[in-house]
């Protein structure tokens, strides 16, 4: 990938990720995406969006699912995006991802989708019941990136089957149209030492959003008091801090905070452990602390800031959707002639 202006297509590479807005961001967004969105802005046109047609998937409610998606795009800011050099904006202002994901639900197949664990997973036992959209999610994300011909994707782990989904569509719209290369094979950016975050109360389970137990996680929005509280009431195993990799495997609620305290430090697993091998959880935990608030509280902080006066945050919404907007518009123009449609 080379830098690139804001409208050059693909052959220069281009930055796509999208975050729900559907409350409780935290530690996992923040390591598995959101930080590695902000290093990528170094070097990369980016777009950064607030997926708001992927939330209701899930039923929100109207005014709050406004507030998550100010509070998303606060957080963006707040973690150092800059909205004046990259695009931040929400996905149901630029018609594009629509139009687009509708033609990916007449490309890929039902058996893809029904491969996807993430609907297995959210619908669990009452498929029947689950929207439409939430079985079609996979299309749309596919339609995010495509519509911009994004080459790049900074995810966390949990999105690599979906990123796979979106090159096969994107594979199979080049040959059934025959246009070879229309599409580019967007590849998944998933870095660092924290891709997957878990549970502070459980280290086989995903931090999430939604688990019912607010100390499973740490929110952007947690202050000072409230971060250390969660870490000191984090799950641990009896023995001390391991003194090597392979100990480290086999202890999931000690190789999770080892991995949360490399990625906030920028170190690697191993260097962390060989700095703490043999210690007590009580002191690691304190050192932990320390770090976790040095970076997080002033996160908040910003976060709350620019709650207390929308009117930034709306805007920087409203120009990057027309930037969004400036750069899919001629693309969907080709797709739509590509498919047959008149213009
Ligand atoms: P979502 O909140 O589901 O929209 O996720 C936004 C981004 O955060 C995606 O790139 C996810 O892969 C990433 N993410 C969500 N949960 C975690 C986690 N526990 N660990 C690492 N990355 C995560
Ligand atoms: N599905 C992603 C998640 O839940 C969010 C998302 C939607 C996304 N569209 C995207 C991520 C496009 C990357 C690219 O985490």
């Amino acid at each position: 990938m080379e830098n690139k202006p804001e409208n050059s297509a693909v052959g220069g590479g281009r930055v796509f990720s999208g975050v729900q807005p559907t409350g409780n961001l935290h530690l996992g967004n923040y390591l598995g995406a959101i930080r590695n969105f902000v290093t990528l802005q170094e070097h990369y046109a980016c777009l950064y969006c607030v997926v708001d047609l992927h939330a209701i998937t899930v039923w929100q409610e109207p005014s709050v699912l406004a507030r998550h998606t100010r509070e998303v795009t606060a957080a963006f800011i707040a973690c150092g995006i800059d909205p004046k050099n990259q695009i931040i904006f929400n996905q149901s202002a630029v018609s594009a991802h629509a139009e687009l994901a509708w033609i990916f639900n007449c490309v890929a197949r039902m058996g893809w989708l029904g491969r996807m664990t993430q609907f297995k997973d959210k619908a669990g036992k009452h498929q029947q019941n689950a929207s439409v959209g939430l079985f079609a999610y996979p299309n749309l994300m596919a339609a995010d990136i495509l519509a911009y011909k994004s080459t790049h994707v900074p995810v966390g782990e949990d999105q690599k089957q979906h990123l796979e989904l979106s090159r096969d569509i994107a594979q199979k719209f080049n040959k059934d149209f025959d246009v070879p290369d229309f599409f580019p094979l967007p590849e998944p950016l998933i870095q660092g030492p924290a891709t997957r975050v878990m549970s502070l109360r459980d280290g086989t389970a995903k931090m999430s959003k939604s688990d019912k137990s607010d100390n499973s996680r740490i929110n952007l929005t947690d202050d000072a008091d409230l971060i250390v509280k969660k870490i000191r009431k984090a799950k641990t195993d009896p023995h001390p801090l391991p003194t090597n990799e392979e100990q480290a495997k086999d202890r999931p609620e000690a190789d999770n905070l080892i991995g949360i305290f490399a990625a906030l430090s920028n170190e690697t697993r191993g260097q962390v452990i060989t700095r703490f091998a043999g210690t007590s959880f009580a002191d690691f935990k304190k050192e932990l602390s320390d770090l976790a608030v040095s970076v997080l509280a002033p996160i908040g902080e910003e976060i709350a800031r620019l709650m207390a006066a929308p009117d930034h945050v709306d805007e920087v919404l409203r120009a990057g959707a027309a930037r969004a907007d400036a750069i899919a518009t001629p693309i969907m123009d080709d797709v739509k002639r590509i498919v047959g449609f008149i213009r």
